[in-house]
């Protein structure tokens, strides 16, 4: 289970959930994807609306109200499935704040998931708050995207240690899993610094493929579809098939 996050807003988190997750199940696996993030990117860029009364969400999960099961729903990719997105989720800090088990409720609710799916995505909203620290409670290990520009290494310093912390107090198995240089332009000598700088401070923990800064990725969310189906070919979605390759051929040399 990997949680999508980073503080830092717009740095391709959801673009990440949506076309990583596609191209791992192109691939054959089964993946889930939780929408943790009032915004819904990820629930509109599967082409579900969230007008639906009777959907159930990911808050529900968190109030633990409904099960996992009654959450999950079909996507237009076969072997991947979502738990949309609620507006709730931004008062979910709120009202959960007086139980003891607030941090660990996702985590619980998740629990049956890693049994079922090979691969579960939580796409995280742009803050270290409740929901990022539920997310990181549940996970086994972090995939941190990373914007190819000026300050983008300033902000993960303190995702770290919050990292750290989350370790010595909530989950002692997280670990980073990857660090994952998004919109890189290769026109641009500023990219190709970040890239440097980046693999210099974090070595292996950078992944190679790198996403490149491509407009149909950016295009495909409005038509409700991820950029597999909006145009397969286009550098982006071949980029994030470049990295699911990459993650399964990690994830194989690490268990043989
Ligand atoms: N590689 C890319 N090339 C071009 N545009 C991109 C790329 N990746 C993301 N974008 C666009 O940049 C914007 C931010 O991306 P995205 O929503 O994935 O970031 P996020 O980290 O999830 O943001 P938030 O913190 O608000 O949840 C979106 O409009 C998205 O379409
Ligand atoms: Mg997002």
């Amino acid at each position: 289970m990997l949680a999508l996050a980073n503080q830092k807003g717009g740095v391709g988190k959801t673009t990440t959930a949506i076309n990583l997750s596609t191209a791992l199940a192109l691939k054959g696996c089964s993946v889930l994807v939780v929408d943790l993030d009032s915004q819904g990117n990820a629930t509109t860029g599967f082409g579900l609306t969230r007008q639906e009364p009777s959907l159930a969400t990911s808050y529900d999960l968190l109030c633990r109200t409904k099960e996992l099961d009654a959450c999950r729903k079909a996507t237009a990719i076969p072997r991947l499935e979502i738990v949309p997105s609620s507006l709730d989720l931004v008062g979910a800090e709120v009202e959960l704040a007086q139980q003891e088990d607030r941090f660990t409720r996702l985590k619980k609710a998740l629990e049956q998931s890693d049994s079922r799916f090979d691969y579960v995505f939580i796409d995280c909203p742009p803050a270290l708050g409740f929901l990022t620290l539920n997310a990181l409670c549940a996970a086994d290990a972090i995939l941190v995207p990373l914007q190819c520009e000026f300050f983008a290494l300033e902000g993960l310093s303190h995702l770290l240690k919050t990292i750290a912390r989350v370790r010595t107090k909530l989950n002692p198995r997280l670990t980073i899993e990857g660090v994952l240089l998004t919109m890189y332009d290769q026109r641009n000598n500023l990219s190709e610094m970040i890239v440097e700088d980046a693999r210099s401070h974090l070595g292996d923990k950078v992944y190679k493929t790198l996403i490149p800064r491509n407009v149909r990725l950016s295009e495909a969310p409005s038509h409700g579809k991820p950029a597999h189906l909006y145009d397969s070919q286009c550098a982006g979605n071949l980029a994030y098939e470049k990295l699911a390759l990459e993650i399964l051929t990690a994830r194989t040399a690490k268990t043989s």
